[in-house]
């Protein structure tokens, strides 16, 4: 699977890209990972992406010169999914990375400033996807977010593949149950017994009954 990532910023993708499993899967070839400056896609010398809004209003707009070109650019060699990171998007849920993880190619938009000139979202963006109800100050971190939650579903990125089905949300309704390590007494806080009794089925149930639910705010 290939991502494909449109940002001012590429090297904070670059840098995230070094670490844990994510590198592991880029060296082991499960996914490709492939950064693209937009400032490269600009024709003046001041490699400027972005502009003030017509009719006015705070901050400024990313035009859609360097974005068409951009996308272009990325898409003429190998099309794909285009996805535009947006604080009011589709919300990034697991049933939303287990239907991304079936594409071959994602295509994403790290917006910033006030966001991205809607000409482009208009006909060039397949789906706008927010990863909270929150606003940040740029895509990067939604697409390390996407990029990480869509990987660990491709096989062979986790080493065992059964603890994705105990993941929460793996399954509606589902959410992990608490875990214990070595050693089995700490400051006088025990390891639950059943835990190491070796009744897989005793086991199975406590850990279903004790799945950690979401407290109501
Ligand atoms: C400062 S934000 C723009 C916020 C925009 N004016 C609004 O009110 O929705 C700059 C960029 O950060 C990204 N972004 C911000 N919050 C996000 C979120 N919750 N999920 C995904 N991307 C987000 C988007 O790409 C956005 O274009």
């Amino acid at each position: 699977m290939k991502f494909s990532i449109i940002s001012i910023f590429p090297d904070i993708i670059k840098s995230f890209a070094k670490y844990g499993l994510v590198s592991k899967a880029i060296e082991e070839n499960i996914i490709q990972l492939d950064t693209y400056d937009l400032r490269i896609f600009t024709r003046d010398k001041h490699k400027k992406v972005d502009d003030r809004p017509f009719a006015g209003g705070a901050g400024m707009v990313m035009m859609p010169e360097p974005l068409f070109n951009a996308i272009e650019h990325v898409t003429q060699k190998n099309k794909g999914k285009v996805i535009l990171f947006s604080a009011y998007g589709n919300l990034l849920n697991q049933n939303k990375i287990k239907e991304l993880a079936q594409e071959q190619h994602l295509i994403c938009i790290c917006g910033r400033y006030e966001g991205v000139d809607q000409r482009v979202i208009d006909t060039l963006v397949d789906e706008e996807i927010s990863i909270g109800e929150y606003v940040l100050m740029g895509g990067e971190v939604a697409a390390e977010v996407l990029i990480e939650s869509v990987s660990r579903m491709l096989a062979g990125v986790v080493g065992n593949p059964r603890s994705l089905e105990t993941d929460s949300f793996f399954h509606p309704d589902q959410y992990a149950f608490p875990q214990y390590t070595q050693p089995r007494e700490i400051r006088g806080l025990k390891v639950p017994e059943i835990l190491l009794s070796g009744n897989h089925k005793e086991i199975d149930s406590w850990r279903k009954k004790n799945q950690k639910k979401r407290e109501k705010s």
